[in-house]
């Protein structure tokens, strides 16, 4: 036998094998989601994401604490008001959940480096991502709304924002709503590709903010479509972007892949919670490691072409890559 070619030389020893790694990942790739709610002393589990909480903010301490000393330095907010309203007011006011959470953190933790969702679903008591007119999400009167929404995170000293409502229009809206009240340094990480998915499931627990009729079908994208991805990716890019989101991530690492591919910006994508809750279930039952799942889970992504994802599993990703 005649056998130049020996691919398995290089997977022979663990020295090496680690050599000719392609893809790492690094506390730095990670942001970590944070569930913030109204109130004192609350750290409330969330049933369908073990492990994950909401906290309010005399809570968020312990937590921030802990994950600076793993050198998790970047967060993104989701925040649950008080009250629900048809316009989502809580999200667009000084005393907002959303305003008070960064402007408590920027103060405590000045080296934080804080993302803000803007979105108006986890506001509204309709629950939809938009302003309701005539029983669907008016697009333009949205876009007013997610204008002051920005504006308000900015004042409060949020570091960069993102919105994930799918409206059309929403980077330019946004860019130009921060560029006039002098906020022309502050990034958008646009959820340019939100596919319309059950990988959400458990993040309506979390948010607290499942639609109370209909679906999101008509402003989120159908999981089949891939060259509705570039279009989507490449209008937020026109719209001055700074950062491209894939959403889900797991199931669309094809689309990652895609956009890596045509585009020069940076781009991140969104481990969702159905993501994190499957693996974690699977685990819990014994069918799965679910530490190197994790890590594998994460490492397709980093692979797919994603430069930042967020996660769940940050922390826990963390104290691995740390002990290694
Ligand atoms: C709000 C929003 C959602 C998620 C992030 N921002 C929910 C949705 O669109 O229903 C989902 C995140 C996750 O599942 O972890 N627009």
């Amino acid at each position: 036998m005649d056998i130049t070619h020996r691919p398995r030389r290089l997977r022979n020893n663990k020295i090496l094998r680690k050599m000719v790694r392609e893809t790492h990942l690094d506390m730095s790739d990670f942001i970590t989601p944070l569930f913030i709610v109204h109130g004192k002393d609350k750290k409330n589990p969330i049933r369908s994401m073990p492990g994950i909480f909401q906290f309010s903010l005399d809570r968020l301490e312990e937590e921030i604490e802990e994950m600076l000393a793993l050198g998790l330095e970047q967060v993104i907010l989701f925040g649950i008001p008080q009250s629900k309203d048809e316009v989502g007011s809580d999200s667009i006011c000084e005393s907002g959940i959303i305003q008070r959470s960064v402007r408590f953190l920027k103060a405590k933790y000045p080296e934080l480096y804080v993302i803000t969702d803007v979105c108006m679903c986890e506001y509204t008591d309709h629950g939809h991502c938009g302003i309701i007119c005539e029983q669907s999400v008016d697009n333009d009167a949205t876009l007013e709304y997610l204008q002051k929404q920005v504006v308000s995170h900015a004042q409060a000293g949020a570091d960069m924002v993102a919105p994930s409502g799918m409206m059309d229009h929403m980077v330019a809206a946004i860019r130009s709503a921060l560029d006039a009240e002098k906020f022309s340094h502050i990034p958008i990480m646009s959820y340019s590709v939100k596919y319309a998915s059950s990988f959400y499931g458990p993040f309506r627990d979390a948010a607290e903010s499942p639609p109370q009729f209909g679906d999101r079908k008509s402003y989120q994208m159908d999981c089949a479509n891939r060259r509705e991805a570039i279009k989507e990716a490449q209008l937020d890019i026109q719209q001055g972007a700074d950062i491209l989101m894939v959403k889900p991530a797991l199931a669309y690492l094809d689309i990652i892949r895609e956009l890596k591919s045509i585009t020069h910006v940076p781009i991140a994508c969104y481990n969702v919670s159905g993501e994190y809750s499957m693996v974690k279930a699977a685990a819990e039952k014994g069918w799965i490691d679910g530490e190197a799942l994790m890590m594998e889970t994460l490492l397709s992504m980093k692979r797919a072409g994603a430069d930042i994802i967020l996660t769940y599993f940050a922390k826990e990703a963390a104290k691995l890559l740390r002990d290694k």
